[in-house]
């Protein structure tokens, strides 16, 4: 069994962005496992603060690296404010890239997708995202999946709407699996 941690990068209850993976955890192709990380992982955590980090690492900073470091890959869905990744989850991915090459993210596989209300799916996001995350370690796989016009792309009750882009979320899954590095279980 593959496991997935699907990361959003938004914090508010009706996000977009944490309503496409929960499509994700339906989508989820036999073999995987998705996973939906709580968003007050983010929420709870320090800004960064390498004295802080070099001192002890902070409760949430750890569970946020146990979480990250145990998964055998992450997907992670981004909104785009002002043009870029929020500030909470640029932090995390700050937190999760220590210890430098032998941090949470050291060769973590992982995917990108992104909601945005307007009509470009937050693809300067994505970008920046895929950026952001090679320098920290990880192993970008997959296109960027961008939701465009997200308000339109579910229901109520949050939930996906658009066939198509549920395929496509199977199919980013796919390749993640089996791009994927097992982590070992110790326990
Ligand atoms: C502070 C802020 C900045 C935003 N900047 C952008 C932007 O640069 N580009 C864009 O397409 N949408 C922008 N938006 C709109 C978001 O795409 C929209 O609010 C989206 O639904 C946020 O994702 P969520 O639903 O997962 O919370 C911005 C929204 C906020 C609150």
């Amino acid at each position: 069994m593959t496991r997935i941690l699907a990361v959003s990068g938004s914090l508010r209850a009706g996000s977009h962005n944490t309503a496409l993976l929960r499509a994700a955890v339906e989508a989820a192709p036999e073999g995987v496992e998705v996973e939906l990380f709580d968003s007050s992982g983010i929420a709870s955590l320090p800004l960064y603060d390498q004295d802080l980090d070099l001192a002890f690492a902070p409760e949430p900073v750890a569970r946020l690296r146990e979480a990250w470091g145990g998964a055998d890959a992450i997907l992670f869905a981004t909104p785009e404010y002002n043009g870029t990744i929020p500030g909470g989850l640029k932090n995390a991915i700050d937190w999760a890239s220590r210890p430098v090459r032998e941090g949470a993210l050291t060769n973590k596989t992982v995917a990108l997708a992104g909601a945005s209300t307007g009509q470009f799916g937050a693809m300067w996001a994505q970008a920046d995202l895929r950026k952001i995350l090679g320098i920290a370690g990880a192993r970008v796989v997959g296109d960027e999946l961008p939701v465009t016009r997200a308000q339109e792309k579910f229901d109520r009750e949050g939930r996906l709407l658009d066939a198509e882009l549920f395929e496509r979320l199977r199919l980013l899954l796919e390749t993640l699996a089996a791009e994927s590095i097992p982590v070992e279980v110790t326990a």
